[in-house]
């Protein structure tokens, strides 16, 4: 199928519905490297945060073509606040900057439960807080979040998650998490719509703020 041009979605009454009845059929393809992918935060942090993150560039819904994924934003203002470290989970393979490409692979891989490779990993012993982001892709995280945390050791630590989306909202990133990661505290999910995350960034500092606070 030809992809639409996402300003052509947005002109479209109902496309909003169409796409995210699409979505729940979905599975994963893997999207382009964040350029600042680990700029921010601190090396060795003090306060024992990491801050890890899927996010995809390329043309996505709503926000057209982006250098900066939408999660990506929430996270560096996550890493910001907390000073924590700043880690994106990055699959081995690019997912397609085509939207429409990438839904097809995400429908894909969710339909086969797969565990993407990973780029890259990164040990979370040394961490006592993870805040952990995603997309909302296909009501559910990408897989390649479940390599993430099926890989490591969360026993005992408390994981914050987040997410952007399109209207499907927190999706229950928390209790997929806590199944994921059982010995692990997951508390509440801060919940950002994407394209606010993209063209209103100057609220997150204050939505971000207040989720930190609230638990
Ligand atoms: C493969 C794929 C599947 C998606 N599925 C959903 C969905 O089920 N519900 C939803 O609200 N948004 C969905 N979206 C929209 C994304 O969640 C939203 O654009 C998000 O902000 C993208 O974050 P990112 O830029 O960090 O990747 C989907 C987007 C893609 C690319």
């Amino acid at each position: 199928m030809k992809f639409m041009k996402c300003s052509c979605l947005r002109n479209a009454a109902g496309a909003a519905a169409v796409i995210l009845a699409s979505f729940s059929f979905c599975s994963p393809v893997l999207a382009a490297v964040q350029s600042d992918s680990v700029a921010a935060g601190t090396e060795g942090s003090q306060n024992r945060v990491l801050v890890a993150y899927f996010s995809r560039t390329g043309e996505n819904y709503a926000v057209g073509s982006i250098s900066s994924g939408n999660t990506y934003l929430v996270a560096k203002e996550i890493a910001e606040q907390t000073g924590g470290r700043l880690f994106e989970i990055r699959t081995a393979y690019s997912y397609p900057a085509d939207y429409g490409e990438c839904v097809k692979k995400a429908r894909e891989e969710k339909e086969a439960n797969t565990r993407p490779e990973l780029a890259e990993n990164i040990d979370v012993s040394p961490y006592d807080v993870i805040y952990l982001g995603a997309p909302v892709w296909h009501g559910d995280l990408p897989m390649a979040v479940y390599t993430f945390l099926e890989s490591g050791d969360f026993s005992g630590k408390t994981v914050r998650p987040f997410n952007t989306h399109e209207g499907s909202g927190s999706s229950g990133f928390d209790v997929k998490i806590g199944k994921a990661v059982p010995g692990a505290s997951v508390t509440g999910v801060l919940s950002i719509q994407g394209k606010e995350a993209q063209n209103e960034t100057h609220k997150l500092p204050f939505k971000v703020r207040n989720w930190i606070k609230s638990e």
